[in-house]
């Protein structure tokens, strides 16, 4: 097993974590209740939407998100390929087709406004776009898009706990907005995530599908509230737990802090790897606030990137790939349904985008030593950076 010195991402945990995951098993009341009701009214506070609703992942999220707004066989929801699986597999859940839009450019690898426009058939009824480390999709021209052609819009804000365009939350901007709190992210529960919509009635239809369709909870029996229940749609079981959300609220106190850190981190690799040539950082004067979940850069052209990962492992420095892109993958290679024009932009930065390490407990010593260690791999390696 490597011994890594610098990991891609950690957690800021700490006794106000404990004290928290302490207090829920005291309670011993461990599903959905009032703890995950205050984690609800505090993201949605922070977000500045109308409803926040809990839910086990981000994926789950995504899932009914696509469900609440009725996607299904025949339909067709624009996406990126450039994101992580759940992002399109959420689409084919619900009996829908993932159509793939290219990214912007090389330095923006958000969804195109334009190649959006280019994949609207009369099947299209949404649109999902990533906001892609946390640096804001072109809103404003997506949302003009989704308007002409009376698409609703779902954002993967996955990495975008904090991100805002125009001074609007990220997650809160289209229809629906997807959260992750996987180990990995901004906001770590270990799985859990949240949907947020300033509509009243798919915010219902969300909390229905999110618990089986049922009536009444467990919790509001519980309280006394309730003796039986009705089952009135089609749901599953997406519900959060009480430890999660207790650990979802002290993350959520901690994120304008680490968030900051975040950005300086990012302002300082910046600046340290514009001494490296031939490598793009992207993302330069992107327009908005980012929540700078990852720190992704594009190697040269024809560099062998897993040589560069390896020779930066050598030296405990950890690096990943965001990402793959989805229409490569097999399980979407093997199914005609899902064949896709080329999308040439996306397939050219897959190839060449390298992922360094960021997150709050790193100091700016440590991006110095990660862009050192970057530049001698590829030095070792010849790639020619002059
Ligand atoms: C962009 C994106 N979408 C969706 C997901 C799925 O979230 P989860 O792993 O919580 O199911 C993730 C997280 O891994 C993600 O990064």
């Amino acid at each position: 097993m490597t011994k890594w010195e610098l990991t891609l991402s950690e957690i800021d945990l700490g006794q106000e974590e404990i004290d928290a995951v302490l207090e829920v098993i005291q309670s011993g009341w461990f599903t959905q209740g009032a703890v995950t009701q205050k984690f609800e009214k505090a993201f949605a506070e922070f977000c500045n939407a109308r409803h926040a609703i809990a839910v086990t992942n981000g994926t789950a999220a995504l899932h009914l998100a696509n469900w609440a707004l009725g996607i299904g066989e025949g339909d067709e929801v624009i996406c990126p390929s450039l994101t992580f699986v759940a992002t399109a597999n959420a689409v084919r859940y619900c009996g829908g087709k993932p159509v793939f839009a290219d990214i912007i450019s090389e330095n923006n690898l958000t969804i195109s406004p334009q190649s959006i426009l280019e994949k609207i058939t009369p099947r299209t009824r949404a649109i999902t776009v990533m906001h892609y480390g946390g640096y804001p999709c072109d809103m404003s021209a997506i949302k003009k898009i989704a308007a002409d052609h009376n698409l609703a819009i779902i954002e993967d804000a996955c990495h975008a706990v904090g991100s805002s365009y125009n001074g609007e939350s990220c997650g809160a901007i289209g229809d629906i907005g997807c959260f992750s709190f996987f180990s990995n992210k901004n906001i770590a529960t270990g799985e859990g995530g949240m949907l947020v919509t300033n509509d009243d009635e798919l915010a219902d239809k969300i909390r229905l599908g999110r618990s089986h369709g049922m009536t009444t909870l467990t919790w509001q029996r519980h309280q006394g509230h309730a003796f039986s229940y009705d089952v009135t749609d089609l749901g599953f079981n997406y519900r959060i737990d009480e430890i999660r959300s207790a650990l979802g609220i002290t993350q959520l106190e901690k994120l304008p802090r680490n968030n900051q850190k975040r950005n300086e981190l990012t302002r300082h690799y910046r600046q340290s790897l514009s001494k490296i040539s031939g490598i793009v950082v992207p993302f330069d004067n992107h327009p908005g606030e980012s929540a700078c979940h990852i720190m992704p850069i594009l190697l040269p052209a024809g560099t062998d990137r897993q040589a560069v990962m390896s020779a930066m492992r050598e030296q405990g420095i950890q690096s990943s790939i965001h990402y793959p892109p989805i229409h490569k993958f097999q399980n979407y290679q093997d199914n005609p349904e899902l064949s896709t024009d080329s999308i040439p932009l996306t397939e050219a930065v897959c190839l060449r985008e390298l992922t360094l390490p960021m997150h709050p407990l790193m100091s700016t010593e440590d991006v110095e030593k990660v862009c050192n260690t970057l530049e001698a791999s590829l030095y070792s390696l010849k790639v020619d950076i002059a």
